[in-house]
């Protein structure tokens, strides 16, 4: 059987070689795809923070609901509510109005949507949560402590835009009735 024999460093040679290569197409990379400006005043590209300037906005703030939304208004800037975003419940102003018209419909929560909503804030698991700004209910306890049928929606008593409006009327009208009897 004849004797394989190689020239003694040969594998080395292969591995250099393919080193070689590797740094070669690494830095032509580097010199084809960097941005010109990359570097100049550290290790990003400038334009990178021109580019995040010129993004458009996508929201906005609960004044820029109100001018289009006077009903709304009355009640949201009496009630309790008047801290919270109308964004947070109803997406960006950019899905709605663009260059001061309508171009679309925000979403309006309905039925089962509305309670995972509310309780994204006023769920008492959410331990993490400052109990003397946010208050807090589990469910359906809370159903429970006010004696009725624990399929009710939040908003079936608490006027979302104004939550405690209408435990306050429906109070004085139970005062009321005290007092006549
Ligand atoms: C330029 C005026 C304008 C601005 C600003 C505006 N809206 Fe509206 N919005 C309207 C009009 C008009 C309608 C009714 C559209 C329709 O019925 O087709 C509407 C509809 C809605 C609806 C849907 C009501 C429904 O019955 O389905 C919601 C929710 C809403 N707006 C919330 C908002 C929120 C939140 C903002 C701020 C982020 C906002 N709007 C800003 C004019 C405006
Ligand atoms: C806590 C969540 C929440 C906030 C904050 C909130 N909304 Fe709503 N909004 C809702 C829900 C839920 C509905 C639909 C159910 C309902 O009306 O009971 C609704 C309904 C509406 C409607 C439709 C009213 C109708 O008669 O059909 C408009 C318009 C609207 N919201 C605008 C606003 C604007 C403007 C703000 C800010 C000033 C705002 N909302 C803040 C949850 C919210
Ligand atoms: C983005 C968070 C957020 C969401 C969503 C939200 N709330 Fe609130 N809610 C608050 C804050 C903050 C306050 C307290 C405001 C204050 O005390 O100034 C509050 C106050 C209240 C209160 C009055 C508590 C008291 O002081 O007696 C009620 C009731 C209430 N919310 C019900 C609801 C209902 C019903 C929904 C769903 C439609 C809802 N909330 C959705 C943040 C939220
Ligand atoms: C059957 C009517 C009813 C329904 C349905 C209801 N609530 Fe209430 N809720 C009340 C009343 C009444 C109060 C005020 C209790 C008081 O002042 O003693 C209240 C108080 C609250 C408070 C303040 C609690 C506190 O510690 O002061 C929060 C938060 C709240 N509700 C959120 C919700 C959410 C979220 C839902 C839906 C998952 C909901 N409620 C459904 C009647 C209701």
């Amino acid at each position: 059987m004849p004797e394989y024999k190689s020239k003694p460093y040969s594998h080395i040679v292969r591995i250099l070689l393919i080193l070689i290569g590797v740094v070669v197409v690494g830095v032509a990379a580097r010199t084809i795809f960097l941005p010109d400006s990359f570097g100049k005043y550290g290790h990003y590209r400038p334009t990178a923070v021109e580019d995040e300037i010129n993004r458009p906005l996508r929201n906005g703030t609960n004044a820029s609901c109100l001018v289009c939304h006077p009903y709304i208004r009355e009640m949201h800037m009496e009630g309790i509510h008047k801290t919270v975003s109308c964004e947070f419940c109803h997406g960006p102003v950019a899905d709605h109005v663009q260059d001061g018209k309508v171009i679309a419909k925000l979403p309006k929560k309905q039925g089962d949507e509305i309670k995972t909503l509310c309780l994204r804030c006023h769920n008492q698991i959410i331990r993490a949560r400052p109990k003397e700004s946010i208050k807090m209910i589990s469910m359906p306890q809370h159903l429970e402590q006010q004696h009725v049928r624990i399929d009710h929606n939040c908003n079936q008593c608490h006027n979302v835009h104004a939550p405690l409006m209408w435990v306050k009327e429906a109070k004085a009208i139970v005062g009321v009735e005290e007092e006549g009897k």
